[in-house]
This record gives C-alpha cells, structure tokens and sequence, in this order.
C-alpha cells in the first residue's frame, strides 16, 4: 500500500492537536482475526460521541482529512499506543506499537499484535499517547499452531442479532461465565431497517437503532453500528474474547 505522506504531513495540524482529556475511547475494545501469532486489536477514540457526519470515502488521489467546508474539528491525527501483556497489570509488554486514527476512519484503530505465543490468552488495552487516557481493559486469546494436539476449545457461535428484537444477554452470558475460548459471528450482526416496527419494534423496550430510518450512507452505517456498540453485553462480549466474523446480507444496504 502506497501512501503520500507529505499529504499526510501536509494535514497534520500539530498546533490544534487533541488534548488528551478531549478524547474518548467511545465504542469499548475488540480483538478479532486470532492467528497462533498475532491477533487484530480495534477500538474508537474520538473527540466526539457523535459519528463523523461525512459520506466522503478515502481513496484515490483526494485529500486526508478533509470533510468539506463546514468542518470545525481540528485535522490533527490521532496517536494511540496499544500494550498487550500475559497478565492484567501489565507488568511485562509482549507486543506493543503506536497508530494513529482521524475523521476519515470515524476515529476507529486497527491494529495486528504480533509475536504472540499459539493458543495463549493475553490482556490488551489502548491509551492515548503519552497520557493516562486509557481504554477499558480487554483480553483476547491467539489460536493453537496447525499441528499441536489440544483437547478442548469452546466457541459461541451466533447470527442475526436484531437489535430491536431484545436485549444481547446471549453475547454476555458467556463473558459471565468464562466459558468459550473464541465467538464466531456468522454474520447479521447489524439490520439495516428503520427498527421501528419494519422489522423489530424497539420503542416499547427503549431500542430503536439510529438513525431511524433504513440505512443507506455511510454516515448511517456508521451510527447504526454506534448503536449497537451501546449494548452492555455486546461490549462486554467484544472485550471478554476473540471475534472469528464474516458478514452475511443485513450489514450491506438490500435494495
Ligand atoms: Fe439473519
């Protein structure tokens, strides 16, 4: 992947920089994607709760971060370091690295951790660099080597998960228990309908996704996906293991 930096360089605004204290990891953490050596860490650390309010997609030869003219928020980038350790104290560093997120991404991050141990569990977190902001804590766990002989692994598998419909209980309860290695998500892990009776009636148990209305940009994909990152269980899920996903037919707009 190629990338201009001094178009990079050029957006970077160090004199209107977040203050640390301005940021807010708003959507918990997540792992996902286990190898035996590396696993995929992600969160959101963003100077708004609200979703970047742009349809603007980065590619080709445009621009970094820019939303048009009525954008008011500093272009700085982002710095976020991430640490993961064997233990929740982290008292020794396995894997550790530095990214750096910005509004063309809704602030999320993405990071690989890499030289981890086969089918070992690890504790993971992000901060904001050089401060206390810190992410709530997750944990994660990279799979067994091809070839090695384990005796047992525990997975929750799930699909269809419809906000409306109810509460996420079935994606906490086996956080509460400690009782999978891995979740499998088989895909529907968002619905793209207005949730207001098409499809689900969230409005007697205060769980109408946003925006109501069916989702087509990517602003609404977005904030749809806010929504459902709202949910205590499904949080509590995305920090508790590792997600194994692959999309099926809701998490794109049906024409
Ligand atoms: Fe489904």
């Amino acid at each position: 992947m190629g990338i201009a930096l001094h178009k990079v360089n050029r957006r970077n605004t160090p004199d209107k920089r977040f203050q640390p204290s301005d940021l807010n990891f708003t959507h918990g953490v997540a792992s996902g994607d286990p190898y035996s050596d590396s696993v995929i860490l992600w969160t959101r650390i963003s100077p708004q709760y609200d979703s970047v309010d742009d349809n603007s997609v980065v590619s080709g030869d445009v621009p970094l971060y820019y939303h048009g003219p009525d954008q008011t928020v500093s272009t700085a980038p982002i710095c976020v370091e991430f640490k993961v350790s064997l233990t929740s104290d982290f008292a020794d560093i396995v894997s550790s690295g530095r990214a750096y997120t910005s509004s063309d991404v809704d602030y999320t991050v993405k990071v690989e951790a890499t030289g981890l141990e086969a089918f070992t569990r690890y504790y993971y977190r992000f901060n904001v660099c050089d401060s206390n902001n810190t992410s709530p804590l997750g944990r994660t766990k990279t799979v067994p080597n091809v070839n090695d002989h384990v005796s047992q692994v525990n997975v929750a598998v799930y699909s269809c998960a419809n906000y409306p419909f109810g509460f996420f209980n079935a994606y906490g309860n086996p956080a509460r228990k400690d009782s999978v290695d891995y979740v499998i998500h088989l895909g529907d892990y968002i619905y793209e309908y207005k949730g207001d009776g098409d499809y689900g009636n969230g409005h007697p148990i205060g769980r109408v996704p946003k925006p109501e209305r069916v989702i087509h940009s990517l602003y609404d994909f977005r904030e749809r996906h806010a929504t459902y990152r709202s949910d205590l269980d499904l949080l509590l899920s995305h920090a508790a293991f590792p997600w194994i996903a692959t999309w099926d037919d809701h998490e794109v707009w049906l024409t």
